[in-house]
């Protein structure tokens, strides 16, 4: 996926500047930045109900990626996960992660005229509901209703509604945001059994099945789940641009951020120094640069691309 000189704004509140970003198959790209500088406008802008007023998101499709397809509404390829679970009340786990292939493959004559290949596919599409309530670890919670389960347990089936409709990319805006901390982490290292699935498939010479773009207010999480961390700010030098008024927030920091495995304990000691430079160089109104300065990601050969 990549973003191309994206530009947004509302009347006149200048929002996103000219924003680039390629997020490769396989990578789970943390997003963070100050309140109110345009992560969710992004997210609904990639997402396609929003479409940036400047500038295009283009998705690269194809057995080798090679057919570029600019975004021009909503689609099955992109999946998005809010921070507030979306589930229907009146469907149980099973039947909520099912529902998206559902509605997505059949229409209500199909149901009615071809009613014997429609079961067979309703029980497919429950069948592999099934499949992904047991990869986010809900496997004894297929019959609960939303009100039966816990915060956790909801973002978990979102999280499958998601995964199941194979989405070439998932956006997660502050999907952990209402939960508490233990169910936090649990669900990040979920994230992480994901990634884990991602690096055996590459040793298999496989695609990895799983891209990850999620917006995190919390450092740590954003440190810990991706292993490429991006930061948007207000606070960079635009004047130096040639700008009289300021033109949004952009992009002014992309480095790798360290891979965990699921299983390893966390020192969070490793996170201090990243989180450090975060704060200074995307948070603090006191650091103004030139936008490209801390823009190393491409550069460091830490991590295959
Ligand atoms: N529909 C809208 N009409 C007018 N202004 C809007 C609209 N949607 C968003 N904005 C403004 O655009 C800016 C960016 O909003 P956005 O929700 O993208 O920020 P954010 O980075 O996701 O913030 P947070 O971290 O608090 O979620 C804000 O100043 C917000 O007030
Ligand atoms: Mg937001």
């Amino acid at each position: 996926m990549e973003c191309r000189g994206v530009s947004h704004w509302f009347g006149s509140k200048r929002v996103l500047f000219d924003l680039n970003l390629k997020v490769l198959q396989g990578q789970f790209l943390s997003l963070v930045g100050p309140s109110g500088c345009g992560k969710s406008t992004l997210l609904r802008a990639i997402v396609g109900t929003h479409l940036p007023l400047r500038g295009e998101i283009v998705l690269f499709t194809g057995p080798d990626g090679g057919t570029a397809q600019v975004v021009r509404g909503p689609g099955r390829d992109r999946g998005i996960v809010y921070q507030h679970y979306s589930l229907f009340p009146f469907l149980n786990a099973q039947q909520n992660v099912a529902i998206g292939l559902m509605l997505d493959e059949t229409t209500i004559p199909f149901r009615w005229l071809r009613f014997p290949t429609w079961r067979r596919m309703r029980r497919e599409h429950l069948d592999l509901a099934a499949e992904f309530l047991r990869k986010v670890k809900l496997q004894d919670a297929m019959q609960l209703y939303p009100h039966e389960m816990s915060g956790g347990m909801r973002q978990r089936v979102a999280i499958a509604q998601a995964l199941i409709m194979k989405p070439k990319i998932i956006l997660l805006d502050e999907p952990f945001g209402a939960l508490d901390e233990a169910t936090r982490e649990e669900l990040q290292t979920m994230l992480l059994e994901l990634y884990h699935e991602n690096q055996q498939a590459k040793t298999r010479d496989e695609s990895p099945p799983y891209t990850l773009l999620i917006v995190t207010h919390e450092l740590n999480e954003a440190i810990y789940v991706g292993d490429r961390l991006v930061g948007f700010s207000q606070n960079w030098d635009w004047r130096s641009e040639g700008h009289t008024e300021f033109p949004g927030a952009t992009v002014v920091y992309d480095k790798p951020s360290p891979v965990f495995h699921p299983n390893e304990t966390k020192d969070v000691q490793q996170f201090a120094d990243q989180r450090d430079e975060i704060r200074r160089i995307v948070f603090s109104p006191a650091t103004v640069m030139n936008r490209t300065q801390h823009i190393t990601y491409g550069t460091e050969t830490s991590r295959p691309a």
